[in-house]
């Protein structure tokens, strides 16, 4: 308590731009997908698995004889990924390492208020230099409900959820998004029995895909227009803030527009969509000559309770889809590219499949994957509206949650405990609405049925511009204040974030 977080809103600043790098691009599809390394526990005793994670400053060969600085939790980006089993205890000790104070939250997590990365329970450097926000030239915003610690944090993670694709990130008020830019994400997936007795593909066969995009400086660090000259990379930038950042490399597991050898058979491919601010709609080019490109089998939070064919899917920032590939399909021998249908240039393609030769497949994809609770409109005990809107605050732009700016200390909805409600969110542009703790369903969009890629359990939703979007969820788990926002880093960064306190 008692220590200021320092404001990052900044003056006006009309439109986003994208940033393009200062150093030629390599060609598309030389550089091997890597795969995260899957983090050892340091221990596994009574339903507990202990992790620690030091989170530091390092380089990283991310474009090819280019040394890049990264943040990255064990120093690397993406961090390593931890696997755990649904019910479960993880614990998760997090020293910092960083010259900027870090939070760290479990995206999807349903987590006790205390673990889950309020974004002013710090954790300041472990090297004690960082006392204040003074020098950084922001005004000051302090929270005595706020949990400093020094150093480090133990974050427990009771994972009493279904098996899911979450991942983790830093949180910081305001620094979101050049902490996370830099490298601060990683993946953590939950396994449970349920999942298991599926035949879908596994081992090597399934394959996280995390996507982000970043522009590249001259010197080889990632450009990034933030107002603190601590995490500024690009001086005198600062328009490209205000929707949000975007780069000219697209990369997949860290690697720029990787290549991934595969067999003819089926894949499960699970796809975060990493960025900062891009929205991608993925394809695959060709097609395949037979059947869906796409079959999704879950969502942001766990199995659907059928499979789903699609030819196409959007993904906003901080969204997941788990989809099974057939390569199967194709001839031996075929490229199969991923495609961004909403990419010029350089963003048009995001990675590349080779197909290079046949297999055994004993994986299918059963008709029934997951019992999944239908939440009734009949259920809710209320409906809240939240609009989501550029807004104007102590004279200055920012984003805005009902006209007002995060503000630590208020609270903007107080759900009891076990209560089904449901929340209506309107849009001035896009924005992807995240609640923590819960999930939910998506009821409506834009006034009639939700998308064919609204389907399941979801914790985020992507609002397009203009439109109102109905989702319903029980707050249930745990009591104590909680976060939601936009998952625009740099709108969450701006304000486009409030507070909702299970009572
Ligand atoms: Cu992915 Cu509030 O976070
Ligand atoms: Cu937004």
């Amino acid at each position: 308590a008692g220590f200021v977080t320092p404001r990052l809103l900044r003056p006006a600043a009309a439109t986003g731009e994208l940033l393009t790098s200062e150093v030629p691009l390599p060609r598309p599809f030389q550089v091997p997908l890597p795969l995260p390394p899957v983090l050892r526990p340091v221990s596994r005793d009574g339903g507990v698995d202990r992790y620690e994670i030091v989170q530091r400053a390092s380089t990283a060969e991310i474009l090819p004889g280019l040394r890049t600085p990264i943040w990255g939790y064990q120093g690397t980006f993406p961090g390593p990924t931890i696997e755990s089993r649904s019910g479960r205890t993880t614990i998760v000790r997090h020293r910092n390492e960083l010259p900027v104070p870090t939070v760290v939250h479990l995206h999807g997590g349903r987590t006790p208020p205390e673990s889950d990365g309020y974004a002013t329970d710090l954790v300041l450097p472990a090297d004690g230099r960082y006392l204040s926000s003074a020098g950084h030239g922001h005004s000051g915003m302090a929270d005595p409900d706020a949990v400093v610690t020094a150093g480090s944090r133990e974050y427990t993670y009771p994972l009493r959820q279904k098996a899911a694709m979450l991942w983790y990130h830093d949180h910081r008020m305001d620094f979101t998004g050049p902490a996370v830019y830099r490298g601060l994400a990683g993946l953590h997936i939950v396994r449970d029995a349920e999942e298991d007795a599926l035949p879908l593909p596994r081992g090597e066969r399934e394959i996280p895909l995390m996507i982000t995009d970043r522009a590249f400086a001259e010197d080889g660090s990632m450009r990034y227009p933030s107002l603190d000259p601590s995490l500024r990379t690009v001086p005198g930038v600062e328009d490209a803030y205000a929707a949000g950042v975007l780069g000219d490399v697209l990369l997949v597991n860290g690697a720029p527009w990787p290549v991934a050898e595969v067999s003819a058979t089926r894949y499960r491919l699970r796809f975060l969509n990493g960025s900062n601010a891009r929205r991608y709609d993925l394809a695959l080019s060709p097609p395949p000559p037979s059947g869906p490109a796409f079959t999704q089998i879950g969502s942001d939070q766990g199995l659907l309770d059928a499979p789903r064919g699609h030819a196409h899917l959007p993904i906003a920032p901080a969204e997941r889809y788990d989809l099974v590939v057939d390569f199967g399909a194709y001839p031996v021998g075929t490229e199969v590219t991923l495609v961004n249908r909403l990419g010029t240039g350089t963003s048009a393609q995001v990675m590349r499949f080779r197909i290079t030769h046949r297999a055994k497949d004993e994986s299918h994809i059963p008709a029934k994957l997951s019992e999944v609770e239908r939440l009734d409109r009949a259920q809710a005990t209320v409906t809240r509206e939240f609009a989501f809107r550029s807004g104007q605050f102590d004279g200055r732009h920012g984003w805005t949650i009902g006209g007002e700016a995060f503000i630590p200390t208020k609270i903007a909805a107080q759900p009891k405990l076990g209560d089904v409600e449901i929340w209506r969110f309107v849009a001035d542009l896009h924005h992807p609405i995240h609640l923590h703790l819960v999930h939910f369903q998506v009821l409506s969009r834009g006034g009639k049925d939700p998308a064919p890629h609204d389907a399941g359990r979801k914790d985020t939703v992507d609002l397009q511009p203009g439109e109102a979007v109905e989702v319903i969820a029980r707050f249930d788990g745990y009591r104590g204040r909680y976060m939601f926002h936009c998952h625009n880093a740099e709108h969450e960064d701006m304000g486009m974030m409030a507070t909702f306190r299970t009572v």
